[in-house]
């Protein structure tokens, strides 16, 4: 059974935070066109920190060390803040995958990933699953670098069931965490309803 109001019905790997009202009044204010730039920081960190918790909780991957947060940029760096608030000295990792203009496929252009990550749980930060194709990427680079799968929370505001497909039939051992999951792309590969364009949210 789905916990959203859609009809699709996500992968028993997939963790959808509970609709609570609190988690709905977020969303209305983070997809809210008229929600200036600092509200809408404010508001999806809220609902980062619940994704957060709910990663931490998840298989009693504990706050002592063994954990570490990698953020797709540039949209998974406004993620960081959450963790951090959650999680006080964690170390967190970058990765940067942009389009490749000749092959139009996702190329890692710069990666910084902490030491010793093959042996910590990672929590791999997105705000907004569209297609996976990044996330694909991002998480074949953290697989080369000794990242076992199932050690891979996957974290997104949003998710679109097109990327959660994408992302689960390539690596079924690992789990995404998400708020919500959408309707669908549209023919840009936006989210549909997302929230437009999370870099741009001002
Ligand atoms: N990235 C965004 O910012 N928005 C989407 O809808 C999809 C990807």
């Amino acid at each position: 059974m789905s916990t959203n109001n859609c009809t699709y019905s996500p992968p028993s790997n997939v963790i959808c935070l509970p609709r609570t009202n609190q988690l709905e009044a977020l969303l209305t204010i983070i997809r809210d066109k008229d929600t200036n730039r600092g509200d809408f920081i404010f508001y999806s960190d809220r609902i980062i920190r619940l994704l957060v918790e709910e990663g931490c909780e998840f298989n009693g991957v504990s706050f002592k060390g063994k954990i570490c947060g990698v953020s797709i940029m540039r949209a998974g760096e406004a993620m960081e803040h959450g963790l951090r608030d959650c999680c006080r000295s964690v170390r967190i990792g970058k990765i940067l995958i942009q389009r490749d203009e000749e092959t139009a496929q996702p190329k890692l252009y710069y990666a910084k990933l902490p030491p010793g990550i093959e042996n910590r749980y990672v929590l791999l930060l997105d705000p907004m699953l569209a297609t996976g194709g990044s996330a694909i990427k991002a998480i074949e680079v953290l697989i080369s670098y000794g990242v076992k799968e199932d050690k891979i929370l996957f974290l997104n505001l949003i998710a679109a069931p097109e990327g959660i497909q994408a992302v689960i039939s390539k690596f079924s051992k690992l789990k995404i965490i998400t708020a919500f999951i959408d309707q669908g792309l549209n023919e840009k590969k936006y989210i549909i309803p997302g929230l437009g364009d999370f870099g741009k949210s001002d």
